[in-house]
C-alpha cells in the first residue's frame, strides 16, 4: 500500500511507524487508519520484525480522530468510524510482538486510545494526554472507556473521561499510564533502547506472556490460570528455554535464538 500519512521503516529488528500528518497534528482519518492497518500486517508477517514502535513528531503523537469529517456525520458515520478504529486497534493490541508508543506532545482521543493498545508508553516531558471527546458531545469510540480504566483504575479514568481534562507527563506516570518520562530530545533513543532490550528476549516466551496478560483480562481467574499453565508448559519445547536455563546454571548471559 502506498503510504501518505505514515513513514514506515524497519531498522535492525524494530519497525518504526511514524505518523506524519503534521499540519493536522497527526489527526487520524480513514486513510491513516488503513495505512496503519497495512503496516501492522507487515509487522505481523515479517519475521525480521521483533518490536514495533509507534511515534509522531515533537508537537503531537496523535491529536485524536479528525474532527472535520465527523462534524457533519450522522449515526452511521459514527458507527463506521468506530468500526474501522476498533478493527485497527484490535490488530495493534493483539499483535503477537511487543509494541511501544513513544509520545511527544499531544496524545488525545483516538491518539491516546492507540497508545493504550501498546504494551509500553514512553512519554516526553512535554506530553499532554487526554480523552476530550465529552467536550465534543460524544464519548471515545476507540476503546477509551474500556482500556483506560483497565490500565489505571476507575478513579483516574472517570476523571479523564467525564471531565475531558488533559493530564501531563508526571500525572501519567503517577497513575501508571506511562512507563517513564523522557526528555523530548531523548525519546527516540530511549524507544530504541527499550526496543533493543525487547528484541533480545526469548520470542515465544514474550508472545506467550503478552497473550496471557491480555487474554487474562477477559476471562475468569480459573480459566486464566489454566491458560498460563498451558503456555508455560509449551515453552519447555523451545530452544530458548533450554538456553535460558543453561545460561543460568553456567552463570553466563543467555543468547536467545528466538527458536
Ligand atoms: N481533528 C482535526 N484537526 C485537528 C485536530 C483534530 N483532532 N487536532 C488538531 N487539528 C488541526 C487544527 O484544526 C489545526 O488545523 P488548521 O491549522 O488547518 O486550523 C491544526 O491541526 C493545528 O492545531 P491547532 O489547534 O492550531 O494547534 P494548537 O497548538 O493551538 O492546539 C490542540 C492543539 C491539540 C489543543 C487542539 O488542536 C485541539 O484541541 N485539537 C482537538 C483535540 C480533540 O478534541 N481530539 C479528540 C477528537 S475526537
Amino acid at each position: 500500500m502506498r503510504l501518505e500519512y505514515i513513514v514506515f521503516e524497519i531498522k535492525e529488528r524494530t519497525a518504526w511507524v511514524r505518523f506524519n500528518r503534521p499540519s493536522k497534528l497527526n489527526a487520524m482519518n480513514a486513510h491513516i487508519l488503513k495505512e496503519l492497518e497495512s503496516c501492522l500486517v507487515d509487522c505481523e508477517q515479517n519475521e525480521n520484525v521483533r518490536v514495533v514502535v509507534l511515534i509522531g513528531n515533537e508537537k503531537a503523537f496523535i491529536a485524536g480522530a479528525d474532527v472535520e469529517p465527523l462534524a457533519k456525520g450522522d449515526v452511521n458515520t459514527g458507527y463506521q468510524v468506530a468500526e474501522l478504529t476498533m478493527k485497527v486497534q484490535e490488530r495493534l493490541a493483539d499483535l503477537p510482538k511487543p509494541t511501544i508508543a513513544a509520545i511527544s506532545g499531544y496524545a488525545l482521543g483516538g491518539g491516546l486510545e492507540m497508545a493504550l493498545c501498546c504494551d509500553f508508553r514512553l512519554v516526553g516531558e512535554n506530553a499532554v494526554l487526554g480523552l476530550p471527546e465529552i467536550k465534543l458531545g460524544i464519548i471515545p469510540g476507540g476503546g477509551g472507556t474500556q482500556r483506560l480504566p483497565r490500565l489505571v483504575g476507575l478513579g483516574p479514568a472517570t476523571e479523564m473521561l467525564m471531565l475531558g481534562n488533559t493530564i501531563k507527563a508526571e500525572r501519567a506516570l503517577a497513575i501508571g499510564l506511562a512507563k517513564e518520562i523522557v526528555p523530548v530530545s531523548q525519546l527516540e533513543v530511549r524507544a530504541e533502547e527499550l526496543a533493543r532490550q525487547l528484541a533480545e528476549m526469548p520470542l515465544a516466551a514474550l508472545r506467550a506472556c503478552k497473550m496471557c496478560l491480555r487474554a487474562g483480562l477477559n476471562t475468569g481467574l480459573k480459566e486464566g490460570l489454566r491458560m498460563e499453565q498451558t503456555a508455560f508448559s509449551m515453552l519447555f519445547g523451545t530452544l530458548d528455554q533450554k538456553e535460558g536455563m543453561a545460561a543460568f546454571i553456567e552463570k553466563r548471559k543467555p543468547r536467545f535464538s528466538g527458536k
